[in-house]
C-alpha cells in the first residue's frame, strides 16, 4: 500500500531537480500556444515542416500501446493538415521515438509521464522512460503545428515536460443522468488531449444505477431505467482509457446517495421502503448495523473489483444525511450498545468496516473528505470537496488526499476562477514537505444534476482544460491572457476530437426554434450563460425530476461565453487607450447595433416557441444594452460628458438586466456599463 506513495515522492524529486537545471519558464515561451504549458521550454530558430514526407519511426522498445498511440497521433495529424502520412519509415525527415521501457498491463498511480521533446528544422525527437510520456509529447507536438506561410509546420524547441501532480481527474456522474460509452470515450480523448489521467466515474446515485452485477442483477434491473452499462462496455472502456493513458477510478457511493441500490434490494436500507427509483423519494441510506449489509457489500465489491483493475476503490461517504438512521429503534439500539454518541460515530464505524472489505479485494479506500473521522485508517485517499482547509487538514492528520473544491464544472464558473484553485495554497501552503507530499492532484468533477449525454461536452470542455494545466503545469503558471489565448485554440482542436461543446448549442436552439432561421436565436444565445453555483436547483420548487427534459436555453449555452468574453476585452482595450483605438470602436459598434436590432427580428420566432418564449426579456435587453453602449459612444466620439440625468436612468436598465431570467445572465452588462460610466467622465479639452 506504500508503493504508490514512494512513487509520488520519486516524481516529485524529479520536478525539483529539472526545473533547477532546465528553467525556462513556460510562461515565457513566446509562440508556443499548448495546454497544458509544458514545465520548461526552449524556444530554437526556425521550424520543421510537416509535409507528405512526415515519417514517424519507433526506434526504442516495441509496445502495443506506443503502436495505437502513433497510430492516433498519424490520424489527427491527418485530421489537422489534411495530409495522408505513410505507416512505413523511411527517409529524413523524420519524427524518432524512443521510449526506455513498456507500459504497466495496470496503469499505477505515480507513474514516470515525463517526456522530453527535441524539434528542429530537420526534424524531431521524442523520448520518455516509458510509453506514457511518449502519448504525452505526442499530444504537445499535435498541439504545436501551425498553419505557415511556408505550410503546416512546428516552431523549433526543446522541451522537457512532466506533471506536477500525480493525480489529474475528471469525475462524471452517470448516475443522476446516464451518459453512453461513447460520450465517455470522447471525453477521454479529450482528457488525453490535455494530459489528465483519471476518470472518476460515479457510477450509481439515487437517480440510477449505471452498472451490471451478475452477483445482485436487481441492482441494474430494479434502480436503472435500463440505462446502464454492461461488464463487458466496462473492460472495453477500461482498455481504451489505458491506451491513453488513463486509469479509470470506480466510485460506489455508501451509506447516502445510494438509494438505487434499495430498489432491488430493500434490506439494505436503514428504513423500511419498498423503494423504487422516484423523484421525491425518502432519503433512504444503508443500515450500517446489520452483518447481512457487509456481506452483500463483500459480494458486490468482490465483483467489482475485478472489472475495474485500478488500485483504488472510491466509496463515497459524503453527505449522509441520518434521518433514517434517527427514526429507526434498531439502529439507535445498535449506536447505544456500542458507544456511539451520533451519527458521524456511526459512520466512522462503517467506514472502518468498509476499509477493511476493500483492503481484502486488494485495493485502497477512497472517500469524500465528510470520511474524515477519527479511527478511520490513514490508507484511506480523502477526496476534498467541501472547502480547502480540509485537504491540508486531511494531509497533517497522515491521509493522501486530491482537490476537487473549487473545480467542480457543473457550477458553471468561468474557466479564470477554476483557474485560480491552487492546491497548495491557503492550509496547504503551510504543510511541511511530507505533509505536502500527500497532496496527490486533484479532479474537476461534473456533476449531471442538469447533464445529459447531449450537453455534457459543452459543460466540461473548453473549461476543464484550465484545470488539467493546474494540475499538470508549474505553479508559476498564472497569466490570464495566455491561458484565454490558448483555450481558444484548444477548444477549436478539442472539437476536432469529435467533443461537441462548440457545435452543440446550435443543436439545442434548432429544437427549440423549429425553424431553420437560427440567426436571431444565436445572437441571444451567444451573450448569455446559465446561473451559477447551486443557483438553479435552488429554484427548483418541489421535488427536483430528474426526468425532465433539459431542453430550455440554459442547458443548451456554454458555460462561458465566448462572445461576452471577448466583447469585454474590446472594450477594456478601447478604454484603455482613452477611446482612441478605432478599430476596437468598429468592432463594439458592430457588435452593440447587431445588439440593439436583433430583439426586433427575434421577438416573432420566441412567441412561436413554448420553449423560447421565456427569453423575451432577456432579448429585450440586450436591445436596451446595444442602444446604451452604442449612445455611450458617440458622447465618447464627441468628446462630450452624457448627461446625469441619462446615466442614471441606464444604471436602473443595467441594474434590471442583471437578474437571471429563465435561469440565465446575460453576460455583457458589466462591459456596456463600463462605456455608460466612461461616458460620463469625458475631459474636454479646449484648446487655443
Ligand atoms: C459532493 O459534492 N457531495 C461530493
Amino acid at each position: 500500500m506504500s508503493r504508490p506513495r514512494v512513487a509520488v515522492l520519486g516524481l516529485l524529486g524529479f520536478c525539483v531537480i529539472l526545473s533547477v537545471c532546465a528553467h525556462v519558464s513556460a510562461q515565457s515561451a513566446p509562440g508556443i500556444k499548448v495546454m497544458p504549458m509544458p514545465a520548461a521550454i526552449e524556444v530554437g530558430t526556425g521550424q520543421f515542416i510537416i509535409d507528405q514526407g512526415f515519417k514517424v519511426a519507433i526506434v526504442g522498445i516495441q509496445d502495443p500501446m506506443l503502436d495505437r498511440g502513433v497510430e492516433r497521433f498519424l490520424a489527427q495529424l491527418t485530421a489537422r493538415t489534411g495530409i495522408f502520412f505513410e505507416k512505413k519509415a523511411g527517409a529524413q525527415p523524420i519524427l524518432e521515438i524512443r521510449a526506455a521501457a513498456n507500459s504497466s498491463r495496470v496503469l499505477k498511480l505515480g507513474e514516470d509521464e515525463s517526456y522530453s521533446l527535441d524539434i528542429s528544422g530537420s526534424g524531431a525527437k521524442l523520448s520518455a522512460p516509458n510509453p506514457l510520456g511518449i502519448l504525452h509529447g505526442l499530444e504537445t507536438f499535435l498541439q504545436m503545428v501551425e498553419t505557415t506561410a511556408g505550410g503546416y509546420a512546428v516552431p523549433a524547441a526543446t522541451i522537457h515536460d512532466q506533471p506536477r501532480f500525480a493525480w489529474r481527474g475528471l469525475l462524471i456522474d452517470v448516475g443522476r443522468h446516464y451518459i453512453p460509452v461513447d460520450v465517455l470515450k470522447r471525453n477521454i480523448d479529450g482528457m488525453a488531449a490535455v494530459k489528465m489521467n483519471v476518470l472518476h466515474l460515479h457510477l450509481y446515485d439515487n437517480e440510477g444505477f449505471r452498472l451490471e452485477s451478475k452477483k445482485s442483477p436487481k441492482l441494474q434491473e430494479m434502480g436503472s431505467d435500463g440505462h446502464y452499462y454492461t461488464q463487458a462496455e466496462i473492460s472495453d472502456l477500461v482498455d481504451y482509457a489505458h491506451d491513453r493513458g488513463i486509469r479509470v477510478l470506480p466510485e460506489f457511493e455508501m451509506p447516502g446517495h445510494s438509494s438505487s441500490m434499495f430498489a432491488g434490494y430493500p434490506e439494505l436500507a436503514s428504513g423500511p421502503g419498498p423503494y423504487k427509483v422516484d423523484p421525491g423519494g425518502p432519503d433512504a441510506i444503508i443500515d450500517p448495523t446489520r452483518e447481512s449489509t457487509y456481506k452483500f457489500i463483500d459480494k458486490f465489491l468482490g465483483e467489482m473489483s475485478k472489472i475495474f483493475p485500478d488500485d483504488y476503490v472510491h466509496i463515497g461517504g459524503d453527505e449522509v444525511s441520518g434521518a433514517q438512521w434517527n427514526s429507526n429503534p434498531k439502529i439507535q439500539e445498535f449506536m447505544r450498545s456500542h458507544g456511539m454518541k451520533n451519527n458521524q460515530d456511526l459512520q466512522a464505524y462503517f467506514n472502518q468496516r468498509l476499509q477493511k472489505i476493500v483492503s481484502k479485494h486488494g485495493k485502497i479506500m477512497m472517500g469524500w473528505d465528510d470520511v474524515l473521522h477519527p479511527g478511520l485508517p490513514k490508507s484511506v485517499v480523502v477526496q476534498t470537496w467541501r472547502g480547502q482547509e480540509s485537504l491540508a487538514d486531511a494531509a497533517r492528520k497522515g491521509y493522501s488526499g486530491l482537490l476537487s473544491f473549487g473545480y467542480y464544472l457543473d457550477l458553471m464558473w468561468p474557466v479564470a476562477r477554476h483557474y485560480a484553485v491552487e492546491p497548495m495554497s491557503g492550509g496547504a501552503a503551510t504543510l511541511s514537505p511530507d505533509e505536502k507530499s500527500r497532496i496527490l492532484g486533484g479532479e474537476s468533477c461534473m456533476w449531471t444534476e442538469w447533464v445529459t449525454a447531449e450537453n455534457i461536452d459543452s459543460r466540461t470542455w473548453p473549461r476543464n482544460s484550465a484545470i488539467a494545466e493546474r494540475l499538470w503545469s508549474p505553479a508559476d503558471v498564472q497569466d490570464l491572457r495566455s491561458l484565454y489565448e490558448r483555450l481558444d485554440l484548444i477548444s477549436w482542436r478539442l472539437d476536432r476530437l469529435g467533443l461537441t461543446h462548440r457545435t452543440f448549442v446550435n443543436q439545442a436552439i434548432e429544437r427549440m426554434a423549429g425553424t431553420p432561421d437560427l440567426v436571431a436565436l444565436r445572437t441571444l444565445a451567444d451573450v448569455v450563460e446559465p446561473v451559477k453555483d447551486y443557483t438553479r436547483i435552488n429554484n427548483v420548487k418541489g421535488p427536483w425530476d430528474f426526468r425532465a427534459p433539459l431542453n430550455h436555453l440554459v442547458d443548451g449555452v456554454p458555460a462561458e461565453s465566448e462572445t461576452a468574453r471577448h466583447f469585454r476585452e474590446r472594450v477594456d482595450k478601447y478604454l484603455k487607450a482613452g477611446g482612441k483605438d478605432q478599430e476596437s470602436e468598429g468592432a463594439i459598434r458592430s457588435q452593440l447595433i447587431t445588439w440593439r436590432d436583433n430583439d426586433s427580428k427575434l421577438q416573432p420566432i420566441l412567441g412561436r416557441s413554448f420553449l423560447l418564449q421565456e427569453l423575451a426579456p432577456l432579448s429585450q435587453d440586450l436591445a436596451l444594452l446595444g442602444s446604451a453602449g452604442l449612445l455611450a459612444l458617440d458622447y465618447l466620439d464627441k468628446a462630450s460628458s452624457s448627461p446625469e440625468p441619462w446615466r442614471t436612468h441606464q444604471a436602473t436598465m443595467l441594474q434590471n438586466a442583471r437578474a437571471a431570467r429563465a435561469d440565465l445572465l446575460l453576460q455583457v452588462v458589466d462591459a456596456v456599463q463600463q462605456l455608460v460610466e466612461a461616458s460620463g467622465r469625458v475631459q474636454v479639452t479646449v484648446t487655443q
